[in-house]
């Protein structure tokens, strides 16, 4: 234990969080994680490495972008063992931009059978929900379902 921290092995890294090799050598490379080495020339990662992978690969899930990720994590020392508050700060930076995901989700589940304002007129509803493709002077893609 370091720091309170289990010391792992890049394999036991890969196994526990479902995540391969390549794929941890790519996100240290990143400089999203970092490890040390041992007396062997291995790599080691303190345990905490697999809240970051996690919370890395979830963002990811719900459509951040690596960048995204990165502009954010940047912000504190890379693999550093944040706090809960720290973490929270962190969280509320996603906030905005996993509030807007959660509103777009919820519109294409709730709204695909009404006109979204693609400029299709397809449905029996665009005439009204968008007559003549009106929608098309606010500009490009379904107005409706992406409006603000
Ligand atoms: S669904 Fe395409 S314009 Fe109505």
């Amino acid at each position: 234990m370091v720091n309170g921290n289990r010391i792992l092995s890049i394999g036991e890294v890969a196994k526990r969080s479902g995540v391969a090799i390549s794929t941890i050598h790519f996100y240290e490379s990143k400089g999203l994680i970092t490890s040390t080495r041992n007396a062997s020339n291995h790599r080691q990662y303190p345990s905490v490495v697999l809240r970051y992978i996690a919370i890395i690969r979830v963002a990811q899930r719900t459509g951040m972008t690596l960048e995204e990720i990165q502009k954010t994590l940047s912000a504190y020392q890379a693999g550093a063992k944040l706090n809960e508050n720290e973490w929270k700060t962190l969280a509320a930076e996603w906030q905005a931009g996993i509030n807007q995901r959660i509103k777009r989700l919820e519109r294409l589940r709730d709204e695909l059978d009404n006109c979204i304002g693609c400029g299709c007129l397809s449905l029996k509803e665009c005439p009204l929900r968008n007559p003549k493709d009106k929608l098309a002077e606010k500009g490009p893609g379904p107005q409706i379902l992406e409006r603000p």
